[in-house]
């Protein structure tokens, strides 16, 4: 059971920072989290929360070059996590506000942004001119993964549920956008591609969405395998992808934190440029407080979200 209590300020170990919340936003993984259906499973109770903009509250042994009051974002060390007055961080995890955002966006600009660059860049090695088909397209990672495709010089297809969803997706930049509601999207993505289907897609949603894909996935195309918000995991047939000549990529972004935390931090270099010339900004739709999170995780749950939540105390 999700609920608002009062807890003892958390106290930061070895190589962790304690930060007072300015703000933070709700994920998928939050919501699995709170299941007990996430690989990560926090013994009970725990406070959830995977990532926060906060300011340096008290800093803990063995941490060098962070100081009291600094403005952060980053990942949270749980059982300690965002949805909360106080939380707290591994040093190693923490990144500098962009000073461009406010708390509620520089929120949501850690997991999201890293993940798309990552998948887009690393994963995928989107090129200028490619088209990119990006399913949840006014989510939260979707809508991310939309801005950073643009900013990669690919043509964006969005797919979107519903009509208000589909306005966001041209909002944060498609240039193009099926309602999964009323058109079949293979098809539309064939007949915008000339027949040859899009050259890389970014599937948070599985399921379904992973399935037909691949009957719109170009010649040596990328399929970028980002998360099952459906609920649905989908079996890939082997087959398929040997005939069709394209790539089925995974992307695990936590994991990249632990296996190359440089390219993180350069990743987040890159991306505080495309904020400072204005390229990217994250959507966050609603500003709300703590006493909404339970709430708020429900909607996000069942797909009746834009963009991101962001709980600020
Ligand atoms: N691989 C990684 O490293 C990584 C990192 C971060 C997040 N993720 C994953 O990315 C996914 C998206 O996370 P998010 O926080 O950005 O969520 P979100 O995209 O904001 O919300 C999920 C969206 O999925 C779509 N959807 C389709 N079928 C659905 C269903 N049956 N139930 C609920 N939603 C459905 C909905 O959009 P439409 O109605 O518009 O289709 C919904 O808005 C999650 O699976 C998350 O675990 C993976």
């Amino acid at each position: 059971m999700l609920t608002l209590a009062e807890v003892p300020v958390p106290e930061p170990g070895p190589g962790q920072v304690l930060v007072r919340l300015r703000a933070a936003a709700a994920n998928f993984p939050d919501v699995l989290m709170c299941r007990g259906a996430y690989q990560v499973r926090p013994s009970l109770p725990f406070t959830p929360g995977v990532e926060l903009c906060g300011e340096v509250a008290r800093v803990g042994d063995d941490v060098l070059g962070v100081r009291a009051g600094d403005r952060v974002i980053g990942g949270t060390a749980l059982p300690y996590g965002g949805f909360a007055e106080y939380a707290v961080m591994n040093s190693s995890s923490m990144l500098p506000a962009p000073e461009d955002l406010d708390d509620a966006e520089a929120a949501a600009f850690f997991i999201t942004y890293q993940t798309g660059w990552f998948g887009l860049h690393r994963r995928a090695r989107i090129r200028a001119g490619e088209t990119l088909l990006v399913h949840a397209a006014a989510g939260g990672v979707g809508s991310g993964a939309v801005q950073l495709g643009k900013a990669a010089g690919a043509r964006v297809i969005g797919v979107a549920g519903g009509e208000r969803k589909a306005e966001a997706a041209y909002a944060v930049g498609a240039d193009v956008v099926i309602d999964r509601h009323k058109e079949d999207f293979p098809e539309v993505v064939r007949r915008e591609t000339g027949g040859r289907g899009a050259d890389v897609i970014y599937d948070p949603v599985g399921g379904e969405s992973y399935q037909r894909s691949t009957k719109c996935i170009a010649f040596e195309g990328r399929i970028v395998v980002v998360g099952f918000a459906s609920g649905q995991i989908p079996s890939a047939a082997l087959n398929h992808a040997l005939l069709k000549n394209y790539s089925i990529l995974g992307l695990h972004w936590g994991l990249y934190q632990t296996q190359d935390p440089h390219a993180v931090r350069e990743c987040h270099e890159q991306l505080s440029k495309l904020v400072a010339d204005g390229v990217v900004r994250p959507l966050v739709s609603e500003r709300l407080g703590l006493g909404d999170v339970r709430d708020g995780l429900q909607r996000l749950a069942d797909g009746d979200t834009i963009g991101r939540l962001v709980f600020e105390p």
